[in-house]
């Protein structure tokens, strides 16, 4: 059976001593919830303070991006070897702010992707429709198109690492969020092309979030879905008060 996952991207929010605080106040709230994997994937710089704070306790500390060489001229850029040397097992791949600011492709997307998973870690591989898609009513389409893209050569072993968000575009940090039934549908479109991948067990057990607004409000409708299998949550996972309710929803 797979596991429920939920997750906090905090994007480029919280220093160091905030991580740490912050880890502190959410500890006690989510403890004992083991339903579920919870992870925050935190900035480079507040992953060691976070993963201190995390000690002892049912949180994972994980990255917000990988790059694919293992070293090299890429300024600015941190390998998976990098990662796993700091003990992060937990790395986001292909979120749509990487897509739309910083130029990543499906093809960088799966690059990075086969690099942190070549290293053991564990991907969380983002990806989802924009609003002018999901208007023109191709979102089955484009969806399926980035499973095949992202997932290109990463084997049906590999995908027992793989936990894939699906985070619609026209709902990350808008306050729209998906409906149930949108969110519903839009999943089970990725697990059926999992299916035509992998075959039917690998789709059955493979994790597949919804991302986008959920909150403290929505989380519980999301996931009832049977194809929302977990969240990727970033405004409210800066709250832990917030967070915490939205793994409560999991239990
Ligand atoms: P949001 O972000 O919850 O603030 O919409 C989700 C995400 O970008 O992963």
């Amino acid at each position: 059976m797979r596991r429920t996952v939920i997750a906090g991207n905090w994007k480029m929010n919280f220093t160091p001593d905030e991580a740490r605080a912050f880890i502190n106040e959410v500890k006690p709230l989510v403890a004992g919830k083991d339903n579920c994997d919870i992870i925050f994937c935190a900035p480079y710089v507040t992953i060691a303070a976070a993963q201190d704070a995390a000690k002892g306790s049912n949180i994972k500390i994980g990255a917000e991006n990988v790059h694919f060489a293992e070293k090299g001229a890429y300024t600015g850029e941190v390998s998976a070897k990098m990662l796993t040397a700091c003990g992060v097992e937990y790395v986001i791949v292909g979120h749509s702010e990487r897509r739309q600011y910083f130029g990543e492709t499906d093809e960088t997307v799966n690059l990075r992707a086969k690099a942190a998973l070549a290293a053991g870690m564990k991907v969380i591989l983002c990806l989802g429709e924009v609003k002018e898609q999901r208007l023109s009513g191709v979102t089955n389409e484009v969806v399926a198109m980035q499973t095949k893209l992202d997932l290109k050569d990463v084997t049906a072993e590999q995908m027992k690492n793989v936990i894939i968000a699906y985070e619609p575009v026209w709902a990350i940090g808008t306050g729209l969020t998906a409906t149930p039934e949108q969110a519903e549908e839009t999943c089970a479109v990725i697990r059926e092309t999992l299916v035509s991948l992998y075959g039917k067990e690998v789709a059955e057990e493979t994790a597949i979030q919804y991302g986008g607004s959920m909150n403290e409000k929505n989380a519980a409708e999301l996931l009832a879905k049977p194809n929302v299998d977990g969240g990727l949550i970033g405004g409210a996972s800066l709250v832990a008060e917030k967070f915490a309710v939205i793994v409560n929803a999991a239990q």
